[in-house]
C-alpha cells in the first residue's frame, strides 16, 4: 500500500508507524440456553418466524443477579490469556456497552479489578451495537498517539433483564454474552488501518431505552407496569437505516484506506439480523462466503456482536495473517461505525 502524500514528502514509509495490532480475543456466554421453540411457550410466534425474519436459532440468557462485568471479566481474561499479556501491562479497560451492572462506577472498573489489570485506567463507552467499534477507535487512537501501549476492549451485555418477555417484536431478538480483545502498539503493517466513526442523534427515536436513565427514572414506573422495561423500536425505519449505515461505514473505512470491496478477505459486521446483513453485503457487492454470521447461536448482542464475531472466526481459523478485515456495526443513537484492519 502507498504512504501518505505527506508521509512520502517526508520520507517516511508506512511501516515505521505504530499501529494498533488485535493480539489476543476471547469471549463469554452465559451457560443457559433459550431456543426459538421454548420461545414458542412464551408468547405467540414461532421458530419459522424468527429464523426467516432473523436468523437467529437460540441465544444465551444470563443468570439473575448476573451483571455485563460477569461476563466481561472472563472474556477478558481469555483474550489476555490468549495474547500472553500480563494483567499488569494492561494501560487502559474499555468496556462498552449499553447495559452497565450499575450506573456508576463503570463497569470497566469492575472488570479491571476481576482481571488484575492493576496499573490500568478504565472507563465504559457507550453507543450500542456499534459501542465495540467505537471502543476499538479510541484504543487505535491512544496507541496510535504514543499515550498508551497496551488496552483492552471488551463488549459485555446483559439485555435479557431490559426486555419486556411479552413484547414478541424485540424479545427474540437479543442475547447475553460478551467478547473481548487486547489490542497492543506495534510496528509493522499488521493492525488497525482506518476506522470511521458516523452519528444522526435526529433518528435517536428510531430505537429507544427510554426507561431507568434521567428522563424517565423506574420510579414512574409501578414494578409490573408493562413499559418499566421495554425497548421502543420501529423495526422496519431501523432495517432501511442500517443497510444504508453499514453501506456508508464501509466506503469510507475502504476509501481512507484506498482500498475496495475486492480486497477485503473477511467481513465481521454488526450481528443484528441476517436479512439487513446480506441485504448490505448484496448492495456491497460483497461475496456472502466472505460474511462472517454467527446470529444463529448468539442472537444480537449489541456491544458484545462484533468481539464475539471476532473471537468465534479467529478460532475457526478464518483470521489469517495478512488478511483485510471489515468490521461494521449501526445501533441505538442513531450510531455507525467501521473499522479496517490488517490482521
Ligand atoms: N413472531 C411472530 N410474528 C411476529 C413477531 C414474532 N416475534 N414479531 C412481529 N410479528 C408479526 C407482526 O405483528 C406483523 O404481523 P401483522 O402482519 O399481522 O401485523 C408481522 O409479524 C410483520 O411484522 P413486521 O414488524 O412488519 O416484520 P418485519 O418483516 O419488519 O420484521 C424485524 C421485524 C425482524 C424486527 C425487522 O423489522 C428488523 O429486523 N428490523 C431491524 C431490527 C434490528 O435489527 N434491531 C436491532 C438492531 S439495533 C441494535 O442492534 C441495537
Amino acid at each position: 500500500m502507498p504512504a501518505s502524500a505527506l508521509h512520502t514528502r517526508l520520507g517516511l514509509e508506512n511501516d515505521w508507524m505504530i499501529r494498533a495490532r488485535i493480539v489476543g480475543t476471547g469471549q463469554y456466554l452465559p451457560e443457559r440456553i433459550l431456543t426459538n421453540h421454548d420461545l414458542e411457550q412464551m408468547m405467540d410466534t414461532s421458530d419459522e418466524w424468527i429464523q426467516q425474519r432473523t436468523g437467529i436459532r437460540q441465544r444465551h440468557v444470563a443468570e439473575p443477579g448476573q451483571g455485563s462485568s460477569d461476563l466481561g471479566a472472563p472474556a477478558a481474561a481469555e483474550a489476555l490469556e490468549h495474547a500472553g499479556v500480563d494483567p499488569a501491562e494492561v494501560d487502559l479497560v474499555i468496556c462498552c456497552t449499553t447495559t452497565p451492572d450499575y450506573l456508576f462506577p463503570a463497569t470497566a472498573c469492575l472488570i479491571q479489578e476481576r482481571i488484575g489489570a492493576r496499573n490500568a485506567g478504565a472507563y465504559d463507552v457507550s453507543a450500542a451495537c456499534s459501542g465495540f467499534v467505537y471502543g476499538l477507535a479510541t484504543a487505535d487512537a491512544f496507541i496510535r498517539s504514543g499515550v498508551h501501549k497496551t488496552v483492552v476492549v471488551v463488549g459485555a451485555e446483559v439485555l435479557s433483564n431490559r426486555l419486556n418477555w411479552k413484547r414478541r417484536d424485540t424479545a427474540v431478538l437479543f442475547g447475553d454474552g460478551a467478547g473481548a480483545v487486547v489490542v497492543r502498539g506495534e510496528e509493522g503493517e499488521q493492525g488497525v488501518r482506518n476506522v470511521h466513526l458516523g452519528s444522526d442523534g435526529g433518528a435517536a427515536d428510531i430505537l429507544v431505552m427510554p426507561t431507568g436513565g434521567s428522563v424517565q427514572p423506574y420510579e414512574q414506573h409501578p414494578l409490573e407496569s408493562e413499559e418499566r422495561v421495554a425497548i421502543d423500536m420501529r423495526g422496519k425505519e431501523l432495517f432501511r437505516k442500517a443497510v444504508m449505515a453499514f453501506a456508508v461505514a464501509t466506503e469510507k473505512a475502504l476509501a481512507a484506506g484506498e482500498l475496495t470491496i475486492g480486497d477485503v478477505d473477511l467481513f465481521i459486521p454488526h450481528q443484528a439480523n441476517t436479512r439487513i446483513i446480506y441485504t448490505a453485503a448484496d448492495r456491497l457487492g460483497l461475496d456472502h462466503d466472505k460474511v462472517y454470521v454467527n446470529i444463529a447461536r448468539v442472537g444480537n448482542t449489541t456491544a458484545a456482536s462484533i468481539p464475539l464475531a471476532l473471537d468465534d472466526a479467529r478460532k475457526e481459523g478464518r483470521l489469517t495473517p495478512g488478511a483485510n478485515v471489515l468490521l461494521a456495526a449501526f445501533g441505538a443513537g442513531l450510531t455507525w461505525a467501521s473499522a479496517l484492519i490488517r490482521w
